[in-house]
């Protein structure tokens, strides 16, 4: 493939570095407006882009890969997480994907550190409070929240960020424990103490907070559906900075509001920008706008590894972040 004339349609707007690079290297069509593509609009792309830059609001699904052209060769996600694109259909059709892991991996670990001590120490209740000018003085009784120190984290997915959230969460003095569909390596079990879990349902059962730390696949998805949540101790909190269809997020809100939980941080829904009504307004519940990965540094570097993937593969050689099936 030539470079030169590598037609490149960006789905987004990216940080202004990432795209006067994409210029300079690239035939690249910006979405200069920054909304959302369409369909009709995906299906454009696909059948004229020799890339497609893709990002999570894209369903790159069977259905629009169907309307790829033969110039169509990779798909170059910009993100870590790639459940919006078919990637069975992509490879058949024999287009690459990559994704740009690693670099996001601090970010969001931070975000899933600020709703575990955000959530247990009611900040947002607190917050809430002060912007209402309601702290009438302090009580000894008032505002208790829970300890985080000695208490169970159980982590689902232990992958870069998952280990990397377990880490933070060591420095405060909790416990590791962890389900993953392969355990971490002896080195990082011993660094962390942690737990492994065969059993999701008994790991659920024992913990005081749990991360969902795991991908978005059709194996994770509902994997805390309402029978596991029941499993779950009522005084027990929940933290999500992965993907929101791994909780069915009626169920959660269900046994929020019912008090079979003691709470919730929530930077990802299932039918995102669209949040369950049941979940807002709740005060033991954090709502964020799927802002994990949202700092400068992180955006900037995830576009250079797009620009790389995309380079590398042009250059005719294997793009470093190539994802594929099996080992989704
Ligand atoms: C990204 C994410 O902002 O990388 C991911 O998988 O969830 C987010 O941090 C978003 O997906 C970009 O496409």
């Amino acid at each position: 493939m030539s470079d030169k004339r590598l037609i490149v349609v960006v789905t987004r707007r990216l940080p202004d570095a990432v795209e006067l690079r994409l210029k300079e290297l690239f035939d690249a069509e910006l979405n200069e407006s920054d909304a959302a593509f369409s369909e009709n609009q995906l299906i454009d792309a696909v059948s004229r882009a020799d890339v497609l830059v893709s990002t999570v609001t894209d369903p790159v699904t069977g259905k629009v890969l169907s309307h790829a052209g033969d110039q169509l060769k990779m798909i170059a996600q910009f993100g870590a997480g790639v459940d919006n694109i078919d990637v069975q259909a992509a490879n058949e059709r024999g287009v690459t994907v990559t994704n740009t892991p690693g670099v996001l991996t601090d970010d969001t670990a931070d975000v899933t550190m600020a709703l575990l001590l955000a959530v247990p120490r009611r900040m947002h209740e607190g917050i809430e409070l002060m912007e209402a000018g309601k702290f009438d003085g302090w009580a000894p009784t008032w505002m208790m929240g829970r300890r985080l120190a000695g208490k169970r984290l159980g982590l689902i997915g232990t992958g870069r960020i998952g280990q990397a959230a377990a880490r933070r969460s060591k420095a405060f003095g909790l416990q590791i424990h962890n389900h993953n569909r392969k355990k971490v390596s002896r080195p990082v079990e011993e660094e962390l103490d942690a737990t492994y879990w065969d059993s999701l349902d008994q790991m659920l059962a024992r913990m005081d907070i749990v991360s969902v730390n795991c991908p978005h696949t059709p194996a994770t998805f509902h994997l805390l559906n309402a029978r596991r949540l029941e499993l779950m101790k009522p005084d027990a909190f929940i933290v999500n900075t992965a993907r929101g269809e791994v909780i069915d997020e009626a169920a959660l809100a269900k046994a929020l509001q019912n008090g079979k939980l003691a709470g919730a941080g929530l930077d990802v829904f299932e039918r995102e920008p669209a949040v369950n009504p049941d979940l807002v307004g709740l005060p033991n519940v954090i709502l964020l706008p799927h802002m994990g990965s949202a700092t400068v540094e992180g955006r900037v570097e995830m576009g250079e590894k797009v620009i790389i993937n995309i380079k590398t593969f042009a250059d005719g050689h294997r793009p470093p972040d190539r994802v594929i099936p099996a080992i989704l």
